[in-house]
């Protein structure tokens, strides 16, 4: 959710419908509630709902008795940086957790500060603590503030030009996956059985990182759930900044190949003086990359079969 023009459908199109940056001035306003059902972890139907942003259309979609917003897992409400209407934007925004707080209330909130681009490098530290603060002053009904200190509340800034948005997006799609850390022990597993240096578990279709294991940084404290700070960098350090990367040039990549191949994209190595970089689908959903070092490559018992098994101690 958010208000008009903030870039909803841009970053929904972008991951879900690989639309590029540039296309995304083609697209028209939101009219009222836009479904995306995306199947996920084969068995996982992932269905979100891009609300309108426009002030009638919005009002309507807040009323009880309009079930639209009922049982939902995590908000993402954007709030356009370069263009935020005080106080109505964060009336606004007061109001849509009121109302999940009745029809959802487990709940969690990502909030995005979106087009960072526009906000100048200088002036970007102020511009975050100012909306912040500008959310706590609005938000003491909700009691905003200590659903940021408790993690509640999740802050992005994002921007379609950079692989900020993945990484934001990435964070909400962890957030549903059941399990993650018994997914994350296997990578660890793997991590050993085939020497890698470090693995990432892709969901196919939008190419957002699930999980992550890398045997380049501390491996115990690879988020740094102890920061004290709130923003959603802060929680997960150098590897998942890296994931977003590698998230966001496959995608381009991808894109760029369905132009001579009709999208078919399924597998890609790559070789470096220190690494060899694999990547492959892993089920209908999932795809795998894994990064080995170089001098692996004859030893490393590397393929399908084995990255399929590699828990079960081959
Ligand atoms: P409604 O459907 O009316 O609720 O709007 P929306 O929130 O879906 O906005 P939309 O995605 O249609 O984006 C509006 C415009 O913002 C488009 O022209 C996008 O190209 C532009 N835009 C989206 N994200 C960014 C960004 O990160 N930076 C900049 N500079 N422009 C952006």
């Amino acid at each position: 959710m958010g208000r008009s023009g903030s870039g909803k459908t841009s970053m929904r199109s972008m991951i879900f419908n690989n639309y590029s940056a540039n296309e995304t001035s083609r697209l028209g306003a939101t009219l009222y509630v836009e479904r995306t059902e995306v199947r996920f972890l084969n068995n996982l139907n992932l269905s979100i709902l891009d609300c309108a942003g426009q002030d009638n259309l919005m009002k309507n979609i807040l009323m009880p008795g309009n079930n639209q917003l009922a049982l939902c897992q995590v908000l993402i409400y954007v709030f356009d940086v370069s263009n935020i209407e005080e106080p109505k934007d964060y009336i606004t925004f007061v109001d849509v957790i009121k109302r999940l707080n009745q029809t959802s209330p487990s709940c969690k909130f990502f909030i995005l500060f979106h087009k960072w681009d526009l906000v100048m490098e200088h002036e970007k530290e102020t511009a975050k603590s100012n909306i912040i603060s500008a959310l706590i002053k609005s938000g003491e009904e909700i009691k905003f503030h200590e659903l940021y200190l408790n993690g509640t509340v999740k802050i992005f800034t994002t921007t379609i030009w950079n692989e900020t948005l993945y990484l934001a997006w990435s964070r909400v799609v962890e957030e549903l996956v059941p399990k993650a850390n018994i997914m994350k022990n296997y990578l660890k597993k793997i991590s050993r059985v085939l020497n890698a240096k470090e693995l990432i578990i892709f969901e196919r279709k939008s190419f957002l990182s699930i999980v992550s294991y890398s045997n380049m940084f501390d491996q115990d404290n690879f988020y740094n759930f102890n920061s004290d700070r709130n923003d959603g960098y802060s929680h997960y350090g150098v590897t998942a900044d890296r994931s977003q990367k590698i998230s966001s040039i496959i995608k381009t990549f991808r894109k760029s190949a369905s132009y001579y191949n009709g999208g078919k994209f399924q597998k890609l190595t790559l070789h470096s003086r220190s690494s060899i970089i694999y990547l492959d689908e892993l089920t209908d959903t999932m795809a795998i990359m894994l990064v080995l070092p170089n001098a692996m490559l004859n030893e490393s018992p590397i393929n399908q079969q084995n990255i399929n098994n590699g828990n079960s101690g081959n």
